[in-house]
């Protein structure tokens, strides 16, 4: 694991008992939050691979990367940090530890889908070799009356990317 960022904050691997923790900062994160027994699977399943960040003796938590992983292919299916520690390079430490584990799993591609608005997401892929590979218009539905937003699907061919 990748143990420091700005805020002194450490990267471990997520267990099914984490699940309500971490259902709880999902929804602090993204407006349709996860439910726990969804959260609770994507913990037990041997081909996901679930990070945590914490604040150095400090159970709260601060940040979470989720993928899964298929063949040499692997999806991110959520990554956020808490909005209060944005900015400190705690997502950065969150990819660099998944790139590491995943490289070890035999994993060679990692894709993943953003909303195409997401300056901060698409500035943090982009920083570690994310390259657009495809767009879904008008992916992303609003509950709010706000227009649609399509999505933007990144790839990243590991073993040319940048890592420690
Ligand atoms: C995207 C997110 C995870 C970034 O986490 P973070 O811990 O704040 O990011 P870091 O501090 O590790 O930043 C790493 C790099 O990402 C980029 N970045 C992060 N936040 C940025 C911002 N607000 N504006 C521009 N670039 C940004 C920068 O390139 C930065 O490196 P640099 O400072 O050397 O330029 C965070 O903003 C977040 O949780 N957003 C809400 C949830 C979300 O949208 N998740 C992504 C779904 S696909």
């Amino acid at each position: 694991m990748r143990p420091e960022t700005e805020a002194s904050v450490t990267v471990t691997t997520g267990v099914p008992s984490d699940a309500a923790a971490l259902a709880r900062l999902h929804a602090a994160c993204f407006a349709r939050g996860w439910d726990g027994e969804s959260i609770r699977r994507y913990l037990g399943d041997p081909n996901c691979l679930a990070l945590l960040a914490r604040r150095s003796g400090v159970s709260t938590l601060q940040g979470f990367l989720i993928c899964r992983a298929s063949g040499a292919e692997a999806e991110i299916l959520s990554l956020a940090v808490a909005p209060e520690m944005r900015g400190q390079r705690i997502g950065e430490a969150l990819w660099l530890t998944a790139r590491s584990e995943l490289l070890s799993r035999g994993v060679d591609r990692v894709v993943l889908e953003v909303g195409e608005d997401n300056k901060a997401a698409l500035a943090l892929y982009s920083k570690f070799d994310f390259r657009k590979v495809g767009r879904r218009k008008d992916y992303y539905q609003s509950a709010s009356g706000e227009p649609p937003l399509s999505g933007l699907i990144m790839a990243c061919d590991l073993a040319a990317s940048s890592g420690p």
